[in-house]
């Protein structure tokens, strides 16, 4: 794994911005544009904001384009109608997609409004596998260690299915409801092996109530109660976190000395 540590969570969103842009290809001027269809993975909730601001300013300034972009969601919640403002689908709607030149038919999040939500998810991950796979993952982290919904205990090669939520969970998103009821018990999740399926990974978090499940996916045993942990497998995977997200690392300073070595090269 590669840890990033950045001075603060505006420095965050632009080290996600440098690295995404350049491994996507998005930049307009650069001879390296892919004219082929690039596959991004999205994640919704306050950690990537930040990095959707700075795609829509550069967008905004010519810079990038999403018009070759593909992009699959990590999740939504069941119960939430798409056009309901907590959905996930309202979400990346407003803070990305009506902001940028992405194709509204390249994007995809999981469907939820339907009868049978076990088909959908699996129709979802067909979905991911007959686009190519995702070639960028962008990721946040819950407080006990999830990605996308994939709670502890998550099996590490999971696929997309349907997933309760903690009550961790529920009471780490309920800051976006009006009352604690109205938080949705269970969601449509990508699984950990449709996450580690992906070429490269972006893990971003920011603030000291990241720093205990930070401390525990880098650093600590590949366990299903820290789902985030089955990262350490992955080939190509940079967490790119705030010096309080990072607070709490045993070897932090063995990882900024790598950082210093690997811009030396
Ligand atoms: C969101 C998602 C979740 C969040 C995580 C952190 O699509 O899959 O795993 O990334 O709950 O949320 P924030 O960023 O709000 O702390």
């Amino acid at each position: 794994m590669r840890i990033v540590v950045c001075e603060s969570p505006d420095q965050v969103a632009m080290v996600a911005a440098d690295e995404s842009i350049e491994y996507l290809g998005l930049a307009c001027s650069s001879s390296s544009q892919s004219q082929e269809t690039s596959v991004l993975g999205l994640a919704t909730g306050s950690t990537p904001l930040g990095l959707y601001q700075q795609w829509i300013k550069r967008h905004r300034a010519g810079e990038i384009s999403f018009r070759n972009i593909v992009s699959f969601n990590l999740d939504e919640y069941c119960g939430v109608p798409p056009e309901d403002p907590q959905s996930y689908h309202y979400f990346m709607q407003e803070n990305l997609f009506k902001h940028i030149d992405i194709l509204p038919l390249n994007t995809h999040i999981p469907k939820t409004d339907c009868q049978d939500l076990p088909a959908s998810a699996e129709a979802y991950e067909i979905a991911i596998a007959q686009a190519g796979g995702i070639d960028l993952q962008i990721l946040g982290i819950g407080t006990e260690g999830h990605i996308g919904f994939n709670e502890l205990g998550s099996s590490l090669s999971s696929a997309t299915r349907v997933k309760t939520l903690t009550s961790k969970t529920r009471q780490d998103n309920a800051r976006f409801f009006a009352s604690m009821d109205q938080v949705p018990k269970m969601a449509i999740t990508m699984g950990l092996g449709t996450i580690m399926n992906a070429r490269a990974i972006l893990l971003l978090a920011t603030g000291v109530h990241k720093a205990d499940t930070i401390r525990d996916t880098v650093e600590g045993p590949v366990t299903a109660m820290v789902p985030a942990s089955i990262l350490q497998f992955h080939p190509n995977a940079t967490v790119v976190i705030d010096q309080a997200a990072a607070s709490k690392l045993a070897h932090l300073d063995y990882y900024l000395e790598c950082e210093r070595n690997q811009q030396s090269l």
